[in-house]
């Protein structure tokens, strides 16, 4: 099978279209003949070597794919070959075909196609579980989310029109405010060319906002800190602020982390603050969450509450130009892999 292999840490030239043997499923997992991939800033994070949760190169990442089933491995229930699906990955997705424990399967509607479909997992997982599930979204909240543009921005500001009366403040680049007004945000901020806090204070009149997102981390943790209401949350979901170019820079490394906020439950009590993190790639063992929640967004996805916009479609033969997409801040939406 084919596969896009990261061979080393570095720019996107160090991606190769290799061959190599297809997987054979394990007892209780599916092998999928993958037809899309979605590609995530992690894995853009991994190619740049700043993920430390990616395997060592040379290695082949991808969270997510959509395909259909060619294998079936001992006391797999459930699923039988020729069946559509999507699936959520851990490595290995950015390939012809990859294997996935029955509970991390989901049979795809017959009118999701799938580029859509490999769109849905990971973007729409973590927007999901960070609104609904980690923080509770209410009827009116106000909720700033950076990245807006972005595969999960898209998909959290979708959501959050399913519920009534909700803010959104949304950062991204100027030229991609138009996309963001269509997808529901009440206010696009263009943090390039101002300052969004301020920004954020003076659309609320001082007061600040119910829920800050942000993958961005380093100072901008402290910052969302300050901009909370009471009883105000941050969620922390990733941390984009450690890739500034196409290589990793330890200057770079090493302001961000020294500009982290440092807390303790004391001042936390005090400020009546709450801050979670969510990181989708450490919840394997609560595949019975994940399971809910993406029954849940294929519900939502029939309804036709949410849509994901696909930026591109890149066949692997061109996935550097798909990294570059993230890597460059030009995608609006979803970056998707085809084999
Ligand atoms: N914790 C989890 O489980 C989880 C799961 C999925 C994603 N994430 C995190 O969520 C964030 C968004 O992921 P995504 O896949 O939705 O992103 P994406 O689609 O790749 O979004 C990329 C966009 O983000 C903006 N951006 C802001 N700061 C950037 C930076 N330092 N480098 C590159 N682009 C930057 C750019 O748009 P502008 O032109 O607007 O700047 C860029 O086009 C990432 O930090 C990712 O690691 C976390």
């Amino acid at each position: 099978m084919r596969a896009v292999w990261i061979t080393k840490p570095g720019g996107p030239e160090v991606l190769a279209v290799r061959e190599s043997a297809a997987p054979e499923p394990g007892p209780g997992e599916v092998r999928i003949a993958v037809r899309a991939a979605g590609l995530n800033f992690a894995e853009v994070m991994a190619r740049q070597g700043l993920y430390p949760d990616a395997p060592k190169p040379p290695c082949v990442v991808g969270y997510e794919v959509a395909g259909v089933v060619d294998a079936v491995g001992a006391g797999a229930e459930g699923l039988t070959v020729g069946q559509r699906v999507v699936a959520l990955v851990r490595f290995g997705g950015h390939a012809e075909a990859v294997c996935a424990p029955v509970e991390r399967v989901l049979p795809m509607p017959d009118d999701l196609d799938f580029v859509t479909g490999a769109a849905l997992p990971v973007n729409y997982l973590t927007a999901y579980h960070m609104l609904f599930r980690v923080a509770n979204l209410r009827p009116g909240a106000r909720v700033l989310v950076h990245m807006a543009a972005g595969g999960v921005g898209l998909a959290v500001l979708q959501l959050c029109r399913t519920v009534p009366g909700v803010v959104t403040f949304g950062t991204a680049s100027a030229a991609k405010h138009a996309v963001l007004r269509e997808e529901g945000c009440t206010h696009p901020i263009d943090y390039r060319t101002e300052d969004y806090a301020a920004r954020v204070r003076e659309l609320t009149a001082g007061e600040g906002v119910d829920l800050v997102l942000d993958p961005l981390g380093g100072r901008d943790w402290k910052r969302g800190l300050r901009l909370l209401r009471p009883v105000g949350q941050l969620v922390a979901y990733g941390f984009a602020n450690l890739s500034g170019g196409e290589r990793r820079s330890l200057r770079r490394v090493a302001a961000q982390f020294t500009g982290m906020p440092v807390l303790t439950p004391f001042s936390m009590m005090g400020r009546n603050q709450t801050v979670s993190g969510v990181n989708l790639g450490h919840l394997w063992s609560r595949s019975d969450l994940l399971r809910e929640e993406l029954i849940a967004l294929l519900g939502l996805w029939s309804s036709g509450a949410i849509r994901p916009r696909i930026d591109g479609v890149f066949p692997f033969g061109e996935a550097a130009a798909a990294h570059r997409r993230l890597s460059e801040r030009r995608n609006v939406g979803k970056v998707v892999l085809v084999p």
